[in-house]
C-alpha cells in the first residue's frame, strides 16, 4: 500500500499498527487517513472503524480488503468508512485517498462554518435583545428626566405666573401675564405627551388597563372597530413582561393601521396554564413572507427580539381573511432578580430599582 501511494506522489509517514491497544494508543495522535485490512487476528477493520467513531475524531477510514463481500462493504460505508478497495486494485489507492482526505477536509470546514454561523447569531440575538433593553432603560431615564427637570421647572413658572396675575392691576399685564400662562401650559402638554410616548405611565395601572387605553384610543384615532378581551381584570405579572406585552400591541395595532386595511381588530389578553398570551388579528389584507424579508422593516424582527429578553416568543400567522400576531410568555422562564420585582398591581410597587427595572417609571 505504500509502494502505491508512493507511486501516487503521495508522501507518506505511517505507522503500522496490529491490535486494539496499539490502534487506540495511536488514536492520540492527529492522522489523515487510516488504511485498514478487513480482518485481523482479534481485531477487525470493522471494529476499528467503531473505535474511530467513538473519538468523535473526523479521521478518513478506507477499508482495503483480499476479498470483501459486498454487505460487509455496505455495513462498513453505513458506518462512516469512506471507500472499500480490494488489494487486486490497489492502482486506484492514491486517488481514493487523496479524495477521502479532501472530503473529509470538506466536512471539517462545514462544520467549523457551521459553528461560527450559530455562534454569531447568538451573538447577534444577545445583542438585539440587549439593545432592545438599553433602549427602554434609555427611554425610561429620559422621561424621568422631563418630568423632574422640565415637568418641575414648568410648574413653577405656572406658580409664579398665577401669583402674578392675582397681584398686578394693569390690565394689559394680566393679559399678557394669560398668554404665557396659555404658553405654559402648551408646554406642560406637550412634555406629558412626550414623556408618554417614551415611557406609557398607562402600564402604572397594570398591563390591562393600559391595552384597554391603547385600544380605546387606537379605535377613535383610526376609525377601525377594535375588541378588547381579557381572561383577568388584574394580572400578577414578573417585571418586565408588561411592557414587552404593552410594546407588542403598540407594534401590531401600528402594523395594522399601517398596513392591513382592515375593518376590525381584536386583541385578547389571556393568562392560562401559566403563560400570558397576547393575541392581535386583524381582518385585513394579510401579510407574506416577502413583506417580512423587507429590508428596513424592524417592527415585527423587534418584537421576536424583545419577545425573547423575557424568555418568550412571538407567532405569526396570515391569509386572505387577516393577520394574526400571537405573543407568548411562560411566566415561570421569566427571571425576576427577586421577589419585591414581581409587579403586582394592586400594590404600589416598591424596593425595586427604577434605573434597572425597565418597566418601572412613574409619577413620583
Ligand atoms: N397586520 C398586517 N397586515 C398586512 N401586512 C402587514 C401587517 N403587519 C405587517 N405587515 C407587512 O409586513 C411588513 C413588515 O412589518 P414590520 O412591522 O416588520 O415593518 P414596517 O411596519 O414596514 O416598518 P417598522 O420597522 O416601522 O415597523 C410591513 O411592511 C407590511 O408589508
Ligand atoms: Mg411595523
Amino acid at each position: 500500500m505504500l509502494a502505491h501511494l508512493q507511486r501516487g506522489g503521495i508522501q507518506v509517514q505511517s505507522l503500522r499498527v496490529e491490535s486494539e491497544r496499539e490502534f487506540v494508543a495511536a488514536l492520540a495522535q492527529d492522522w489523515d487517513i487510516i488504511l485498514s485490512d478487513f480482518g485481523l487476528p482479534g481485531f477487525s477493520g470493522l471494529a476499528a472503524l467503531d473505535i474511530v467513531k467513538s473519538t468523535g475524531k473526523l479521521i478518513p477510514f478506507i477499508l482495503v480488503s483480499g476479498e470483501i463481500g459486498e454487505d460487509v462493504a455496505v455495513a462498513a460505508m453505513r458506518n462512516g468508512a469512506s471507500d472499500y478497495l480490494l488489494k487486486s486494485n490497489l492502482a486506484r489507492l492514491a486517488p481514493a485517498t487523496l479524495h477521502a482526505i479532501e472530503a473529509a477536509e470538506a466536512v471539517r470546514d462545514k462544520r467549523r462554518a457551521d459553528l461560527d454561523l450559530a455562534q454569531s447569531k447568538d451573538r447577534l440575538r444577545e445583542l438585539a435583545q440587549h439593545l432592545q433593553t438599553s433602549v427602554e432603560m434609555e427611554r425610561a431615564a429620559i422621561a424621568r428626566e422631563i418630568h423632574d427637570d422640565v415637568g418641575g421647572s414648568l410648574t413653577a413658572v405656572k406658580f409664579d405666573l398665577a401669583w402674578l396675575a392675582r397681584h398686578v392691576n394693569d390690565p394689559r399685564l394680566v393679559e399678557r401675564i394669560n398668554q404665557s400662562l396659555e404658553t405654559v401650559n402648551h408646554a406642560v402638554e406637550a412634555s406629558q405627551r412626550i414623556m408618554h410616548n417614551l415611557r406609557p405611565a398607562i402600564l402604572e395601572q397594570g398591563l390591562v388597563a393600559a391595552l384597554q387605553w391603547m385600544t380605546q384610543r387606537f379605535e377613535k384615532r383610526t376609525g377601525i372597530l377594535t375588541v378588547f378581551r381579557t381572561s383577568h381584570d388584574t394580572l400578577h405579572l414578573p417585571v418586565g413582561v408588561p411592557l414587552v406585552a404593552y410594546r407588542t400591541a403598540q407594534e401590531a395595532l401600528t402594523n395594522v393601521s399601517k398596513h392591513a386595511h382592515a375593518t376590525e381588530v381584536q386583541v385578547d389578553l389571556t393568562l392560562a396554564g401559566g403563560v400570558l398570551s397576547l393575541e392581535v388579528s386583524d381582518n385585513g389584507r394579510g401579510l407574506s413572507g416577502d413583506d417580512l424579508a423587507k429590508a428596513r422593516s424592524f417592527g415585527i424582527r423587534g418584537l421576536h427580539e424583545r419577545a425573547g429578553t423575557v424568555g418568550g416568543w412571538v407567532d405569526l400567522s396570515s391569509g386572505s381573511s387577516g393577520t394574526t400576531i400571537i405573543l407568548s410568555v411562560p411566566l415561570d422562564a421569566v427571571v425576576a432578580p427577586d421577589d419585591e420585582d414581581i409587579d403586582d398591581e394592586d400594590a404600589p410597587r416598591t424596593g425595586s430599582d427604577p434605573l434597572n427595572d425597565p418597566t418601572s417609571w412613574g409619577d413620583q
